[in-house]
């Protein structure tokens, strides 16, 4: 291999937003030790792949890029699995795909330095799998962050919930937050870089525990958002179990919070959260609702469904769709339930045939339609703030979020070119179910 090539990579990223951040992360550390990213496998001397294990489908996709790819092996290129098929997967990954070279869980980040002098010395098989136990976080000074304006910081890492579904605690290893001093710092750093907005991540921000004891999870929400310079603050995901009035009030009290919460609740049926072991039942995830809907500022509150759940019956299903109705959700995600290696419900009989789950998925999402369909016209006439992100030439409209997550298409005034991060104040004129449109107010 040229030594040029030998310090290229290609990094693909696959999953949520915890595993985005960490590919930030990941390439900041790797450009520390004098690789470069390229956009390509072609031109990549190691190829890396950050996977997700939430689903089935998720999974297959790492697999079938190595096979895709595998004839590279023969021009010196390695190849790399990261993430949560990697922990999950581990050194039955190079029986499976044996050009893979480096094999490294999340909570082995910390390792990476490391992992790569190995490689490029020529080790074969580097693997970094046995720190789910880990009290660390993977804390670097090196994260490259993609997008100028808004960026992620990491709280909490891990979960410690056991839903009976879930691959997440397996993958992710125990939970483990980071100091408040350490998360505001961070902060306090991007707002100087000209951040305007951060989002707070973790599998469960709700149960963040200040390892200094200084602030609960809504006063650190608070601290963030008293930043100068910091305008907008999201955070996700909450667990309903742990999320508390506090958050709520602490959104109404601070304007730069932003105006939305996404709460899964996964089942509208007491019976079925039971069987999923989410520790609340239906009512109590209401009260939060309620909560969140005497809000003095109008929250938007969007969620997750997993439907076909083992034994869920016709009627379990019913109270997930009067669940919607509701509580009226501004979006949802929707998931047919897949069984993941080592989680509790591996046990139950996945007995629901996967077409029923397929027309009880459409369903779901038809009602959901319906209901964006009617909410999102509250919001014809309003006047809101929206952060730039882009602008549709095609379409010749510009592009921006509002505070409550919603994308908004927008028309400027003759001779009015918004550049992109800046926040500016756009009528609604047109509410489709996914998205509004208007015109820039001046
Ligand atoms: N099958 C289907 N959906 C799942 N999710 C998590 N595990 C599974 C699974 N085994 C969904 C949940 C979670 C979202 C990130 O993915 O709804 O909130
Ligand atoms: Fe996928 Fe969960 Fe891992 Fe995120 S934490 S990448 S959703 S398995």
């Amino acid at each position: 291999m040229a030594p040029d090539s030998q310090k290229t990579f290609y990094l693909e990223t696959f999953g949520c937003q915890m595993n985005v951040h960490d590919s930030e992360k990941v390439i900041g550390t790797l450009m520390s030790e004098g690789y470069r990213q390229v956009s390509t496998v072609e031109e990549a001397g190691l190829i890396l792949y950050n996977t997700c294990s939430i689903r089935d489908k998720a999974e297959q996709k790492v697999f079938h890029r190595l096979a895709d790819y595998k004839k590279l092996q023969k021009q010196g290129k390695k190849f790399g699995v990261l993430g949560c098929v990697a922990q999950q997967e581990g050194d039955k990954i190079f029986e499976r795909a044996p050009h893979v070279s480096m094999v490294c869980g999340s909570a082995s980040y910390r390792n990476l330095s490391a992992m790569l002098v190995q490689i490029e010395a020529g080790k074969q098989r580097v693997t970094g799998l046995d720190d789910r136990e880990t009290d660390e976080c993977f804390e670097t000074e090196f994260t490259a962050r993609t997008n100028p304006h808004r960026g992620y910081i990491t709280i909490i890492e891990g979960c410690d919930k056991f839903c009976a579904y879930c691959v997440v605690p397996f993958t992710r290893g125990k939970e483990r937050s980071r100091t408040s001093d350490s998360v505001l710092s961070e902060s306090r750093q991007m707002a100087d870089l000209g951040y305007s907005e951060v989002q707070l991540l973790g599998q469960n921000v709700n149960s963040y525990k200040d390892p200094a004891g200084k602030k609960s999870f809504a006063e650190l929400l608070a601290a963030v958002g008293e930043i100068p310079g910091i305008r907008r603050v999201r955070f996700t995901t909450s667990h309903p179990r742990d999320f508390g009035r506090d958050i709520v009030e602490a959104i109404d009290s601070l304007s730069t919070l932003c105006n939305h919460v996404h709460l899964p609740v996964q089942s509208g049926s007491t019976r079925v959260l039971d069987a999923m072991q989410r520790l609340y039942t239906r009512d109590q995830y209401m009260e939060r609702i309620t909560w969140m809907k005497a809000a003095r500022r109008e929250i938007s509150i969007t969620s997750d469904i997993i439907v076909g759940f083992p034994g869920e019956t016709e009627d379990d299903f019913q109270e997930t769709l009067s669940l919607l109705d509701e509580v009226e959700y501004d979006s949802i995600f929707g998931f047919k339930y897949s069984p993941r290696p080592n989680t509790p419900s591996l046990k139950l009989e996945d007995a629901i045939p996967d077409e029923e789950k397929a027309r009880r998925l459409t369903v779901l999402q038809e009602r959901q339609r319906e209901i964006q369909k009617r909410r999102n016209q509250r919001h014809l006439g309003q006047v809101v703030e929206v952060m730039v992100e882009g602008k549709n030439e095609a379409r010749g409209q510009w592009i921006g979020r509002t505070s409550q997550n919603k994308t908004m298409n927008f028309k400027t005034p003759e001779g009015i070119f918004p550049s992109t991060g800046s926040y500016v104040s756009i009528m609604a004129t047109v509410c489709l179910p996914n998205s509004l449109a208007g015109e820039m107010v001046i």
